[in-house]
């Protein structure tokens, strides 16, 4: 008899989390793949953490890169060979030789992304494959009443893309996406600290400040943050400080587009439903939903109620994960 197994995967940009039927989420990776390229076809060395760990230090001979780019497939191989790798480590040592995937992907993806989402996933190993858009993972996740006649707007702001939706009766009504997000504000920091002060940093120090002093509103409390970087002038290592108005000021494009695309859903939402949101606000997901004051920001300028859900790196993989508890994916 043969076994099976059901698993939901939040393929990101910047993460990758499998949850298991039954079990809950049981990974969580960074999306990196180290590929040892002398071989033909390029062999696999390692995937998740243990690669990341490698980017920007690995010899010519192996590379370590993202397989996601703005949310959607920039490496098809490189996908199926991460979604494999999660896959057995998901199966592990049990008699499941089944496993059945709902994946999630963003909205607003062309029909030839989604069947690259739908191939890779099924390449990898898994004998069933359904797809499950962002926002309505999102949204279940969050808790949202999605499947009852009241409207719910839910964002998700990622690493590479940004969406946005107002579901409601089990439905999107209307959504919005942007390929903008946290890994954009990173290269934000890097580009103004550079124009700024002749400093060159790397995109893991710039994270590192995003998270340590970044916002998207004046908070109290507010740092400046001695960072290490080369001297552009003469390519000697220098020392900066950096306060957390400048790196404002550095993602504040990258925001205001965030923002930008809430407005405009806003705008396209019915009456009704637009009413249902001022009561009950806009919740936001994704890892960008960190960023201190963007609730704040967002608040402000759409004149909602807004607020961050529980465990926003956690929420799209909790969706799907409520998905496959109600058996969703059928047989
Ligand atoms: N405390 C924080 N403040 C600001 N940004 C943060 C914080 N923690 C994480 N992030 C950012 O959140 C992003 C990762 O979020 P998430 O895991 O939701 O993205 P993803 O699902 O991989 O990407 P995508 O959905 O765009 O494909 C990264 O850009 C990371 O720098
Ligand atoms: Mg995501």
């Amino acid at each position: 008899m043969l076994f099976s197994q059901d698993i939901g995967i939040d393929l990101g940009t910047s993460n990758t989390l499998v949850y298991a039927k039954g079990k809950g989420i049981i990974i969580r990776e960074p999306s990196v793949v180290a590929m040892d390229v002398r071989e033909t076809p390029s062999r696999v060395v390692a995937v998740g953490a243990e690669a990341k760990t490698m980017i920007g230090r690995t010899p010519g001979s192996i590379t370590a890169e993202r397989p996601l780019k703005n949310g959607v497939i920039a490496d098809y191989e490189m996908t199926a060979d991460m979604l494999r790798a999660l896959i057995r480590k998901a199966q592990g040592n049990s008699p499941f030789n089944r496993t059945r995937v709902m994946l999630c992907i963003p909205s607003g993806v062309t029909e030839v992304e989604r069947r690259a989402f739908h191939d890779a996933a099924r390449n990898a190993g898994a004998r069933y494959v359904s797809l499950i858009e962002v926002p309505m993972a999102a949204a279940i996740g969050a808790g949202l009443p999605v499947s009852e006649p009241v409207g719910s707007m839910i964002a998700d702001i990622g690493a590479g893309t940004s969406e946005v939706a107002v579901v409601s009766l089990g439905d999107v009504v209307s959504s919005n996406s942007v390929r903008v997000g946290g890994d954009d504000m990173d290269e934000a920091i890097i580009a103004y600290i550079r124009r700024k002060h002749n400093l060159l940093i790397g995109s893991r120090t710039a994270e590192d400040i995003k998270i340590k002093i970044g916002s998207a509103y004046r908070y109290d409390g507010e740092a400046a943050l001695n960072i290490k970087g080369r001297n552009l002038v003469d390519g000697l290592p220098k020392n900066v400080e950096i306060t957390s108005a400048e790196v404002r000021e550095a993602v504040s494009d990258c925001v205001n587009q965030i923002v930008d695309m809430i407005c405009d859903t806003l705008e396209k939402t019915p009456p009704e439903l637009a009413s249902d949101i001022l009561d009950r606000g806009i919740v936001l997901t994704g890892g960008g939903a960190l960023l201190r004051g963007i609730d704040k920001l967002i608040s402000q300028v759409t004149k909602m109620p807004v607020r961050v859900c529980k465990d926003p790196l956690d929420c799209v993989a909790t969706g799907t994960g409520r998905c496959l508890e109600k058996n969703v994916l059928g047989v």
